[in-house]
C-alpha cells in the first residue's frame, strides 16, 4: 500500500467538510431543533432515532448504537475502509489526498486509475465472448448456473488463443500496462502471450466494486483447474475476498458472512438466495481477511469442503483469526459431509436445510479448538495434559484478553483438572509481556460524572476551551483516573488548534478510548452559550486541580506517617498545604 496519509490533512479534511452534507446525501435528514434525525439506515425502525450534530460533527442511532464520524458513517454506509472514506470526502471537496514519504507519487495512481479501466474493460470483453460461445454457455448451463446469476457475477469467458487481449487492447493500452495489469505473460525470447486462454472467467471485484484481478477456470478437467491473476499494483489476495462486494451490495445490513474455498461455492449459494458468502482465492484466509469481515459482521463462519484440504484450511483459519477475535464476536465453521463442498451441498440439500445446517451443525471456534486438541492429545495422562496445554497455550497467547479467553482457559483447566491458579501462574495463554497494554484506561463501567470526565467532555464539544487551560504541562502529573488520558487531549488540541471534534475522535479510533470518548460524545451540554459553557470549564479544572491536590497531600501525608518524606517532598507538602487555604 502507498504511504500514510498525513493526520493534517485528514483533521483539515473533518473540519472543512460537514457531516450533516454528507449524510444527507444518502439519508434525507430533518432537523429537529439543535439536531438532525432520520430512520436509522443502519437497523430498521419506524420512528427516527439517527440523530446528527452538526455541531459535534458526530452521529449517533439511540436504537442501535451506531455512531461516529463522516468517515465512519461512509465507511459502514458504502462499506469502504477508512483510506476510501477519505478519498472519498477528499474527492467532494477537489482535493487530492497527500501521502506521506514514501508514498506513491502522483503519476503512479494516475497509472492505477487506468489499470483499474482496463481490467474494467477486459472484464466487459470477457463477458460479451461469453455471449458469443456456446460451448462455455453449455458449461456453466451444465454447472447449473443461471443466467441470472452468471449476470450478477459478471462472470464471463476467454476463448482459445495466444493474443486475444494483446490485439483487442493493444490500441489504447501499452504491452507494459497489460503486463502490470498480469493479463499478459513475458516470453523468454521477448514478446508476451495471453496468461488466460479458453477459461471461464470470474473477475474479482475490491470492495468498491472495481475488477482487481480474474479467476479463470478451464472447461473441462484440464489443468491447471483454476488460474488467478497474478499479485499486481492493485491486486493482494491476502487481503481480497472473492464475493465480499457482491454480498454487500446485494443486502444493505449483513448479520453473517460465510468464507468458503471457492468461487462457484460463492455463485451456487448466491444461486440458492444465500448471498452472504464470500471465498479466499486460493490462499489461506489471513488475519486481514477476518478483520474486514469483522468491520462489516459480527458473525463469520467457514464452510469448507468436506476433505482433509478443507480441514487443514479450518485449522489455518483459526489459527489466523484467533488474534482478531473479540468479545461480541463469533466464528464458527461448519464441516460438510466427506466429499462435498458448499456449491454440492447446496444443490443437493437445498437453501432450507443448508441454513438450518448453518445454524444447527456448526460448531463455535472456541469448541473446535478445544475439540481438536483434545483429540490429538490423551488429557488423561500427565504427559498428554502437558502437550495438550502447551499447545492450547500456544495458540491462546495470540488471543488478547477477553471474556472469551478466559472462558477459553477455565476449560482447559477443566479438561485436565488442573486448577486455573496453577495456569495462570505458569503464564498458560498469556500475551508476550510487550503486547500487553500497559497504561491504565478511562473506564467504560464508571458512568459517574467525574470533573475529569466532564472537562474532556466539554472539551470535545469546543476544543478552542483548551485556552481556558493554565498550566496545563501539570495535568499530566496529576494522579487521577482519566487526567493522563485529559492531558493528552489538551495537548492534541493545542498542537493542532483548528480540530474538530470528529477529527479528535477519530485520533483514537480502534484503541482503548475509542468507546470512552463516544459516550461523552453523545452528551449534549444544557447551554450552548459560549460564555457559560467556558465558566462551566473553568470551574471543572478548578475542581480538578483541587482534586489532584488532595489527592498529592493524601499520599504524601501517608508516606510521611509510613516511611517519612525527604526534603523534596516536605517542600511540596507545604506547598501543598499553603494553596489548599481558601
Ligand atoms: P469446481 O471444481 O469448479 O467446483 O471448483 P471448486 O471451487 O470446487 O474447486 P476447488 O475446491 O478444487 O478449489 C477451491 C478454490 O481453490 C478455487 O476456487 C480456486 O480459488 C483455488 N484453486 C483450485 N484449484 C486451483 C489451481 O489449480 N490453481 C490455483 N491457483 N488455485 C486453485
Ligand atoms: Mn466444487
Amino acid at each position: 500500500m502507498s504511504g500514510m496519509i498525513p493526520r493534517q490533512f485528514i483533521d483539515d479534511l473533518l473540519s472543512r467538510i460537514d457531516v450533516v452534507d454528507v449524510i444527507n446525501a444518502r439519508v434525507p435528514l430533518k432537523k429537529k431543533g439543535r439536531e438532525y434525525s432520520a430512520c436509522c439506515p443502519f437497523h430498521s425502525e419506524k420512528t427516527p432515532s439517527f440523530t446528527v450534530s452538526q455541531v459535534k460533527q458526530f452521529y449517533h442511532c439511540f436504537g442501535c448504537g451506531v455512531h461516529g464520524t463522516a468517515i465512519t458513517f461512509l465507511m459502514e454506509y458504502e462499506h469502504l475502509d477508512f483510506v476510501e472514506a477519505i478519498e472519498v470526502l477528499a474527492q467532494s471537496l477537489g482535493l487530492e489526498v497527500p501521502r506521506e514519504k514514501g508514498s506513491t507519487p502522483v503519476k503512479h495512481q494516475k497509472k492505477n486509475n487506468s489499470l483499474y479501466d482496463l481490467m474494467q474493460e477486459v472484464s466487459a470483453y470477457y463477458q460479451q465472448q461469453l455471449r458469443s460461445n456456446p460451448v462455455a454457455r453449455e458449461y456453466l448451463d451444465q454447472r447449473g448456473l443461471s443466467d441470472d446469476i452468471i449476470a450478477r457475477f459478471n462472470i464471463g469467458y476467454v476463448p482459445d488463443g495466444w493474443d486475444h487481449v494483446l490485439k483487442n487492447f493493444s490500441a489504447r493500452y501499452s504491452p507494459q500496462q497489460l503486463l502490470d495489469a498480469g493479463l499478459l505473460i513475458e516470453k523468454d525470447q521477448g514478446g508476451q502471450y495471453d496468461r488466460f486462454r479458453d477459461r471461464i472467467m470470474f473477475p474479482i471485484q475490491d470492495k468498491r466494486g472495481r475488477v482487481i484481478g480474474f479467476g479463470g477456470r478451464v472447461l473441462g478437467d484440464g489443468t491447471p483447474k483454476y488460474l488467478n491473476s497474478p499479485e499486481t499494483d492493485i491486486f493482494h489476495k491476502g487481503s481480497e475476498l472473492y464475493g465480499f462486494y457482491e454480498a454487500r451490495q446485494h443486502t444493505r445490513k449483513l448479520e453473517r458472512l460465510l468464507v468458503v474455498e471457492g468461487y462457484m461455492d460463492v455463485i451456487a449459494l448466491a444461486q440458492f438466495d444465500i448471498s452472504y458468502a464470500v471465498a479466499t482465492l486460493g490462499t489461506a484466509t489471513t488475519q486481514e481477511h477476518v478483520t474486514q469481515l469483522f468491520r462489516a459482521v459480527p458473525e463469520i463462519i467457514f464452510c469448507f469442503d468436506g476433505d482433509r484440504a478443507g480441514r487443514d484450511a479450518a485449522w489455518r483459519a483459526l489459527q489466523n483469526a484467533l488474534s482478531v477475535l473479540r468479545d461480541g464476536k463469533e466464528i464458527r465453521f461448519l464441516f460438510l459431509p466427506t466429499g462435498e463442498d458448499p456449491d454440492s451441498q447446496v444443490r443437493k440439500t437445498g437453501k432450507a436445510a443448508f441454513e438450518a445446517a448453518l445454524s444447527e451443525e456448526s460448531v463455535s471456534m472456541t469448541d473446535y479448538l478445544l475439540n481438536h486438541l483434545a483429540q490429538q492429545f490423551n488429557v488423561s495422562s500427565r504427559e498428554g495434559k502437558a502437550r495438550f496445554l502447551e499447545q492450547a497455550g500456544k495458540l491462546l497467547s495470540s488471543m488478547p484478553d477477553s471474556i472469551i479467553k478466559d472462558q477459553l482457559i477455565a476449560d482447559m483447566a477443566r479438561l485436565t483438572s488442573i486448577e486455573i491458579a496453577l495456569l495462570k501462574q505458569r503464564n498458560i495463554g498469556s500475551q508476550p509481556a510487550e503486547l500487553q497494554q500497559s497504561f491504565s484506561r478511562l473506564s467504560d463501567r464508571e458512568v459517574r460524572q467525574t470533573p475529569v470526565r466532564f472537562a474532556i467532555t466539554l472539551l470535545l464539544h469546543k476544543p478552542d476551551l483548551v485556552a481556558e487551560v493554565e498550566n496545563p504541562e501539570q495535568i499530566a502529573l496529576f494522579d487521577l483516573p482519566g487526567s493522563g488520558f485529559l492531558a493528552t487531549l489538551i495537548e492534541t488540541i493545542e498542537e493542532n488548534p483548528t480540530i474538530n471534534a470528529a477529527a479528535l475522535l477519530d485520533r483514537w479510533r480502534n484503541t482503548e478510548y475509542e468507546a470512552s470518548l463516544v459516550s461523552l460524545m453523545k452528551w449534549q451540554p444544557e447551554s450552548q452559550n459560549d460564555e457559560m459553557l467556558t465558566k462551566e470549564f473553568q470551574d471543572c479544572m478548578r475542581q480538578i486541580r483541587k482534586k489532584a491536590h488532595e489527592r498529592k497531600l493524601e499520599k504524601l501525608l501517608h508516606k510521611e506517617r509510613v516511611e517519612g518524606l525527604d526534603s523534596i517532598e516536605k517542600r511540596d507538602l507545604i506547598a501543598l498545604l499553603t494553596e489548599l487555604k481558601p
